[in-house]
């Protein structure tokens, strides 16, 4: 009982029994009323018969009538029938030969109630001689004659209920037999027919518990039809494609983590390695210490990037939500990073492009201040690392309706379009080689949190390049409307 395909087959079975058997009860219940109303039918048939040949001989009418006849006549009406004509005060006038020596009975009940205009129908179950009653039962049939509304005589004719018997006996039994034969026969098919319907399911089970982690790439078939199952199987199907690429770029996650981290701390132990060898003057000590020191500091962005990645992945990087002037934010971020700018003697443009006319001051986002300034350092960081010495970088702020576009344009190396549509992916580095210069170290991790964490601002992030001549990133974030700040304003203006 534990499969669907039992359960199916069981609740077939029910159903299908139930009605049979209903079925086959009411066939046999109309049968038998409908037989039984026949059998009734032939005897009054027979006795109106009787009377009719009566009445076609008038002397013996007219005897009958006058109750003339003192000894039972015997008349031959054939074997099959037991036949009496009685005067109306239940004297026996004439019987069949058939009856031999017996008589049938006749009640004064029964009389009463035919001399009152009824046929009277009676069934004798034991009559104490046996040859009327072989087996089955007598049917009587009391059947008045009456001459202008003035009972003359009553014509009795009883006939053996055997044939009747028998052929509902056989009809009981054919159905008795035939029916749970035919349930059993609906239960095997049952059976069948569901284990055709879920064979494929089982076919499913097997192959996806198969699909391990070394067998990720197995799929379940799919068959051309478009039925159920192979919509099943195709739902199945993509579900595994998802988690292959899902279990494929954690492996490919961890592999390019251990490996970013590998490099810095390989230099690292390198360093220590070599001045452990001799002793070294103070000097030495301090340059060892402080190339150390960076390699730390590379390690530590890392792993601070890889945790930062790793919360936003999961959901549990919580954003401090305040209202926040963009401009502020941006000229934070710039300050941030001209200490590096100006290594490079790159120079960075502020610029506000006011389309809607209003101040430009004025433009608020909603945002977790530090999480989107980490965000515009790692975009600015990159227009700086890939820019060539001396240039100059615009940082170009433009309000929108309802938006604030943001946009940071260097003129840098720019990024080659096959690298394009990957530049956001996590460790992905355009060029390696290029890139694993001392002055453009990275780990590729930045465009991809950078990403996250505007998405999760409800903003956008886009990028525009061409090699040789520069980068274009676009920010859009949701500007939040004088309507929105009217509150805090107020609250202000209170306290
Ligand atoms: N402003 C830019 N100019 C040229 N290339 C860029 C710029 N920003 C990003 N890239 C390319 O995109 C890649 C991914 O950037 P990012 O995720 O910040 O990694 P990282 O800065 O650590 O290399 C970089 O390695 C670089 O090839
Ligand atoms: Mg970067």
């Amino acid at each position: 009982m534990r499969t669907i395909r039992a359960k199916i087959t069981l609740l077939f079975v029910v159903i299908f029994g139930f009605t049979l058997s209903a079925f086959a009860g009411a066939l046999y219940f109309l049968y038998a009323r409908q037989s039984a109303q026949n059998f009734d039918l032939n005897l009054s048939n027979d006795a109106l018969e009787i009377a009719g040949q009566i009445k076609g001989d008038e002397r013996l009418e007219l005897e009958i009538q006058s109750g003339l006849i003192q000894q039972p006549l015997t008349a031959n009406f054939g074997t099959n029938e037991y036949v009496q004509v009685l005067s109306i005060d239940g004297v026996i006038v004439i019987k069949s030969t058939s009856l031999r020596s017996l008589n049938l009975p006749v009640t004064p009940e029964v009389l009463a109630l035919a001399l009152s205009r009824h046929q009277v129908f009676q069934t004798l179950e034991k009559v104490t001689s046996s040859h009327l009653i072989k087996s089955g039962h007598l049917r009587v049939v009391t059947y008045p004659v009456f001459d202008n509304g003035i009972p003359t005589y009553l014509v009795q004719v009883a006939s053996n209920t055997l044939i009747l018997d028998q052929s509902l006996f056989g009809l009981r039994l054919l159905l008795l037999i035939g029916v749970p034969l035919t349930i059993l026969a609906a239960a095997l098919g049952g059976f069948y027919v569901a284990k055709k319907a879920f064979d494929p399911i089982d076919r499913i089970i097997r192959t996806a518990q198969s699909i391990s982690a070394e067998h990720l790439d197995r799929r379940l078939e799919t068959k051309r039809v478009d039925d159920e199952i192979s919509r099943l199987s195709k739902t199945l199907n993509a579900m595994f494609d998802r988690i292959q690429d899902a279990f494929l770029l954690q492996k490919q996650f961890t592999a390019d983590a251990s490996h970013e981290l590998k490099t810095p701390l390989t230099i690292l132990l390198g360093e220590i390695e070599v001045a452990l060898k001799n002793p070294r003057t103070t000097d030495d000590y301090v340059n060892i210490l402080n190339s150390a020191v960076e390699e730390i500091k590379r390690i530590t962005n890392i792993v601070d990037e890889l945790l930062t990645m790793a919360r936003l992945e999961s959901g549990q990087l919580q954003l401090q939500m305040r209202s926040i002037r963009i401009d502020e934010l941006l000229l934070d971020a710039i300050s941030k990073t001209s200490a590096y700018a100006s290594q490079r003697s790159i120079q960075i443009n502020y610029e506000v492009q006011d389309i809607t006319g209003r101040e430009h001051e004025e433009v608020f986002v909603s945002a977790d201040k530090d999480k989107l300034l980490s965000a515009f350092i790692n975009l600015l960081d990159n227009a700086i690392k890939y820019s060539n010495d001396g240039s100059t970088i615009r940082v170009v702020q433009a309000a929108g309706k309802g938006t604030v576009k943001l946009q940071i344009i260097d003129k840098g190396v720019g990024i080659p379009p096959e690298d394009l549509p990957h530049i956001f992916d996590r460790f992905y580095r355009a060029d390696k080689s290029r890139s694993s210069g001392a002055t453009r170290r990275g780990s590729g991790l930045g465009l991809s949190i950078a990403r996250s964490l505007i998405e999760s601002h409800k903003g956008t992030i886009t990028v525009l390049s061409q090699p040789g001549s520069g980068t274009t990133v676009t920010i859009t974030l949701p500007a939040l409307s004088v309507d929105d700040l009217a509150e805090p304003r107020t609250a202000d203006v209170i306290s």
